[in-house]
């Protein structure tokens, strides 16, 4: 009794309490193309795999209570950093760090070549579930099934330069601020960095009543020496304000035909995410051919954190189609 109550007492100083080594297992590390890349990983080794993608500003954290669920019932859950965040890392120096959307499919495909998954079930959300929908689209063979919060998240450069009603471009403060100079040094700034996401959690979930520990242990991804090139990055390409490389320029080529999806697929929209007018999924129904099944739940941004059962419940169900 003496000993247990030491052990865990231990463990909580060793860990802190209700952290990520404690809960969420040890983050891994693998070479993957141009990455090292950061990934926990849980469930059977010889489990079917299922791989989860985070979004911005969050990180693996997402998944916290995703994954346990998902290894219970048999699952291999693998759930990486993307670049620029967390323990994921460049190997050269030399590789520019560039953000199209079409340089995070092929991470996820290297990695998945890495840890010798043949076909997984991919779920995301934000840039998680562009990334998702790419790799479905365009390399449907290594695709079983696919959860995709808020839809079909494919880029349209041509489109992005079209302006939004008023109400929905303000939701988009940050893609602007990150667009100048000015934006760019916030970002670099390390209290402004770490107070810039909790912001943008707090719009994106307005029924979320999360700790300042689990924003902080998320917050903690944002530190990664590549957090403000990805970052900036990313915004400033879907405004076509930075060029593809040319490295990227074929597979952008396919993306802005707007592919269609065809594998077995269930979206679901956040009701209560500013981002989403959540609703029958009308506006993207064609573009998933596929058996398909869509969900509305009502919670904010970050789903598969604010409703993991429901996240976990889509994984399962798609899996079955
Ligand atoms: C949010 O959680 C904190 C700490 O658990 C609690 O004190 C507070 O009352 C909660 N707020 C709401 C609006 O639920
Ligand atoms: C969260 O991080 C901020 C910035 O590093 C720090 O000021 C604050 O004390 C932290 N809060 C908790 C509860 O760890
Ligand atoms: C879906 O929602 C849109 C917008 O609210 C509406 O126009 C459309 O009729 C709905 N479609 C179905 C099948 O319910």
């Amino acid at each position: 009794m003496k000993l247990t109550l030491f052990v865990v007492l231990c463990l909580a100083i060793i860990f802190g309490e209700g952290s990520t080594a404690a809960t969420f297992g040890e983050v891994k590390q693998i070479n993957a193309g141009d990455l090292n890349v950061g990934y926990v990983e849980a469930g059977p080794a010889n489990g079917p795999a299922v791989i989860l993608m985070h979004g911005f500003p969050y990180d693996i954290h997402s998944y916290e209570d995703v994954t346990p669920l998902l290894a219970a019932k048999g699952y291999r859950v693998v759930v990486p950093y993307f670049r620029g965040h967390g323990t994921t890392t460049f190997r050269s120096k030399h590789t520019p760090r560039t953000s199209e959307q079409s340089a995070f499919a092929l991470d996820i495909i290297a990695l998945m070549d890495a840890l010798k998954i043949e076909k997984a079930v991919l779920g995301g959300f934000d840039w998680g579930s562009r990334t998702g929908d790419i790799i479905a689209a365009l390399w449907p063979e290594r695709v079983k099934a696919l959860v995709s919060v808020s839809g079909y998240l494919i880029t349209n450069l041509v489109g992005n330069l079209q302006p939004l009603p008023p109400h929905a471009e303000w939701a988009w403060w940050y893609q602007y601020y990150f667009a100048t100079q000015r934006g760019e040094l916030g970002l670099t700034n390390p209290q402004y960095r770490h107070d810039l996401g909790d912001v943008i959690w707090k719009f994106n979930s307005p029924t979320w009543n999360y700790s300042a520990e689990t924003y902080n242990q998320t917050a903690a991804a944002f530190t990664n020496e590549d957090y403000v090139a990805i970052v900036i990055g990313n915004y400033r390409w879907r405004q076509s304000l930075v060029k593809t490389i040319p490295r990227f320029a074929a597979l952008e080529k396919k993306l802005a035909a707007a592919p269609t999806i065809g594998v077995p697929t269930i979206t679901i929209d956040p009701a209560l995410d500013p981002f989403t007018a959540a609703g029958n999924g009308s506006a993207y129904r064609a573009k998933f051919t596929g058996k398909y099944e869509h969900r509305v739940v009502q919670v904010g941004h970050n789903l598969p954190q604010e409703a993991p059962e429901a996240f976990a419940q889509a994984v399962i169900d798609v899996d079955q189609f």
